[in-house]
């Protein structure tokens, strides 16, 4: 942020937007444009983006630009209102989907569509009690503030939430593996449950992301969340899928992510690549379940599912499949997680290398052994990686583990790319001794 444009704008934003909005980076990028999986800062520096998954097919995809366009320029109402669209969206999303979810309201945003899931399952079982992630983000509003174990005050005050720890293979709970492994994650979902109906509440739900992507995109251990479920079942309660982050084909072999377990949730919530930064969101959620609850609480929301939105979806549908992303996303996928195991030969701060699909979990340790979370290395990684050119960032409890979320575009020769820049920077990070 050497220049002064750079700075004057800074400042500018801090005066109208205060000091503690998110901002990435020490020297946060001022960006201009984008295409493909490439930025360019305002400089005319070029940027790698090996992070961002809203752009889901891409920034700027010509198709989903097109679409948006000649859709703004036709018309754009909303869902009270009979439209091709619209219907044409959700009979394709919903088709996406295993037998048994073939209904769907639209968001504007994944917290919104949060927010729905757990009114309908509140509404739907007549508990309270939802059970989700001692490090839990499931985005802004009230209700869904008050399941933010990770960041959120909300979450430390609610009687209508409890934590489970994150079911981790990596930091195991009790030094336990395999099956005993997962019996105990699930045990300990059984507690929250218990400890509900001690104080005299039901159990609405368990809402988590399958693929545990905010908590650091763990190796969840086989048969837990079948377990979890099953429990939480017993109880009353219904499962809800966050698939904000890790839905539409990212993790490769299935469209969605909680596919890859022998469990179909009751509801799924999704965002974030669904309008490939067009704010498109939504619930997707057992027939009866919807019904039910819109038969007694009026569901509208003014701009989710307008027909630009649904455009725009649809366009973001047929990139995935013409470009064959899922494809790309196992293939590109197993080269990067390669090439991050290499470095892991090499460097001894990376203690565990995980991937799902065109997601990928680095998790930095400054001993082997004793999995010491090596946050501030994961800090200054991220920032010599972003002065080379190349945008990741960093997730989990400990801040340090590197968070790899490339557009799906991604290819091998940008892959190259990104672990060139990452070898250089742990590099350079050893070298400079413990932080
Ligand atoms: C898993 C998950 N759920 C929900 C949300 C909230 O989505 P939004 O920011 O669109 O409200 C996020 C945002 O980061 C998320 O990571």
């Amino acid at each position: 942020m050497a220049d002064n444009r750079a700075q004057d704008l800074l400042s500018r934003r801090y005066r109208v937007m205060g000091h503690h909005t998110p901002l990435f980076y020490e020297k946060p990028l001022h960006l201009v444009r984008g295409e493909g999986v490439w930025l360019w800062d305002n400089e005319g520096n070029r940027y790698l983006d090996a992070y961002n998954n809203v752009p889901h097919v891409g920034h700027c995809h010509p198709r989903v630009v097109e679409a948006l366009s000649r859709q703004a320029g036709t018309l754009n109402i909303h869902t009270r209102y009979l439209h091709n669209n619209i219907v044409d969206y959700l009979e394709r999303l919903t088709s996406t989907f295993d037998e048994g979810l073939q209904m769907a309201m639209l968001t504007c945003t994944g917290s919104e569509a949060n927010e729905l899931a757990l009114r309908m399952a509140r509404f739907c079982t007549g508990g309270q009690g939802v059970i989700v992630t001692d490090f839990a983000y499931h985005g802004n509003t009230e209700a869904v503030s008050e399941i933010g174990t990770a960041f959120m005050p909300e979450a430390k005050t609610t009687r209508r939430v409890k934590a489970f720890p994150i079911p981790d293979s990596y930091r195991p709970l009790d030094g336990l593996g395999g099956e005993p492994l997962a019996q105990a994650y699930a045990d300990r979902v059984q507690q929250a449950i218990d400890a509900f109906h001690a104080e005299g509440m039901n159990v609405a739900g368990i809402l988590v992301c399958p693929d545990f992507a905010n908590e650091g995109l763990l190796n969840v251990p086989p048969g837990f969340l079948e377990k979890a479920v099953t429990k939480v079942r017993q109880a009353g309660g219904v499962f809800i899928a966050d698939e904000v982050q890790a839905g539409f084909g990212r993790s490769g072999r299935h469209f969605w992510a909680h596919q890859w377990y022998d469990v179909t949730p009751d509801i799924v919530t999704m965002g974030k690549p669904m309008g490939n930064g067009h704010p498109l969101a939504g619930v997707v959620a057992r027939p009866d379940m919807i019904e039910a609850f819109s038969r007694e609480s009026m569901y509208f929301n003014t701009f989710g599912g307008t027909p630009v939105s649904c455009a725009v979806g649809i366009a973001v549908l047929d990139a995935i499949e013409e470009d064959n992303l899922m494809q790309n996303a196992v293939t590109t996928g197993a080269y990067v997680a390669d090439g991050l195991r290499r470095l892991q030969q090499k460097h001894e701060l990376i203690g565990d290398v995980r991937e799902l699909g065109m997601f990928f979990g680095v998790e930095l340790v400054r001993d082997r052994k004793a999995k010491t979370p090596a946050s501030t290395e994961s800090r200054r990684i991220i920032n010599l990686m972003r002065d080379k050119g190349v945008l990741v960032s960093t997730i989990g409890v400990h801040d340090a583990i590197l968070k790899v979320r490339p557009p799906m575009p991604f290819q091998p020769g940008h892959a190259d790319i990104l672990l060139k820049a990452l070898d250089e920077a742990l590099t350079q990070v050893a070298s400079e001794g413990s932080v």
